[in-house]
């Protein structure tokens, strides 16, 4: 029997979003800006991976900064733990910023150059927990090995790190406060194959040992299907699929869903072999 979901289950409802970003300032007379999110829907259960695919300028970071809090939609509502973040209080805010986290895609523009791993990590922590120097250092450091760095890292510069080092330094900081949701918006496009590789499995160890959940936005199909639970495409603004099981993608019609699974196809049909 299929499991019935609760609304408790859910971590995050993203309810009937839709978007347009206002004029650039008073001077533009350009009009209403065309909708680049028509009404979007979905939700992340707790503990789930839900990967968020489409082609370039499909509306994917927008809704990713629309849940992060970071721009409020049109219209539309952004329940995270049941709480509508449009309408929470400031204090309840904090608190659903703490559980909610982000990595970008590129590492070096995402900290200051001028300060160390320990600084960069120890970020949230400052805001939130006010450690003593010792426990600080203390966690700072296992934060570092569990990013499979070492706690000797702490003094490091970012320029002293290679980008896939840089990128785990800025996944420490965003599990540092033990979050419940981290979205990744591209977080690995950047770094070659084998540093990928090495990321997408820490993700899944993290999420393993904190049931962590994820919105995985990327452009990568194979990644999305390695490590989500489900997976939704967006298309100029709308919701073109959203199903999970890999059988289900390669099989839709969509043909925004069919140029992002051709990509991974065998060239002939009887080499096809359903993903999963
Ligand atoms: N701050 C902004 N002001 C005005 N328009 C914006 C802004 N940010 C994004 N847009 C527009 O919104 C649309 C969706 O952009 P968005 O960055 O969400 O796409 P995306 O799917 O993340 O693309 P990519 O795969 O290239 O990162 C695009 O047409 C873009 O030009
Ligand atoms: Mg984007």
């Amino acid at each position: 029997m299929p499991r019935i979901r609760e609304d408790g289950d859910l971590m995050l409802q993203v309810r009937e979003v839709s978007h347009s970003y206002g004029k650039r300032n008073w001077l533009d007379r350009s009009g209403a800006r065309p909708p680049v999110l028509a009404n979007i829907s979905l939700v992340i259960e707790k503990g789930e991976c839900l990967g968020l695919l489409g082609t370039s300028g499909a509306g994917k970071s927008t809704l990713g900064k629309i849940i992060l809090g970071l721009e409020k939609p049109t219209e539309g509502q952004v329940l995270f733990q049941g709480q509508d973040m449009y309408r929470a209080s400031k204090s309840a805010m904090k608190g659903l910023r703490r559980d909610l986290q982000v990595v970008f895609q590129d590492c070096y523009s995402a900290v200051n150059p001028l300060m160390t791993a320990a600084q960069i990590i120890g970020e949230p922590l400052d805001n939130y927990e006010r450690l003593s120097a010792t426990d600080q250092r203390r966690v700072v450091g296992e934060l570092l090995e569990q990013v499979g760095l070492k706690p000797e890292d702490a003094s490091k510069y970012p320029h002293q790190f290679s980008g896939g080092q840089l990128q785990r330094v800025n996944i420490a900081r965003a599990i540092a406060l033990k979050p419940k949701l981290i979205v990744l918006d591209e977080s690995i496009s950047s770094l070659d194959m084998v540093h990928q590789t090495q990321i997408l499995s820490l993700l899944a160890e993290l999420r393993a040992s904190y049931g962590l959940s994820y919105l995985f936005i990327t452009h990568d199909i194979r990644a999305a299907m390695t490590i989500c639970d489900r997976i939704a495409v967006m298309d100029q603004g709308l919701l073109v699929y959203n199903g999970s099981g890999n059988e289900g993608i390669v099989q839709s019609e969509h043909p925004a869903v069919r140029q992002l699974v051709s990509s991974i196809l065998p060239e002939h049909p009887s080499d096809r072999i359903p993903f999963g």
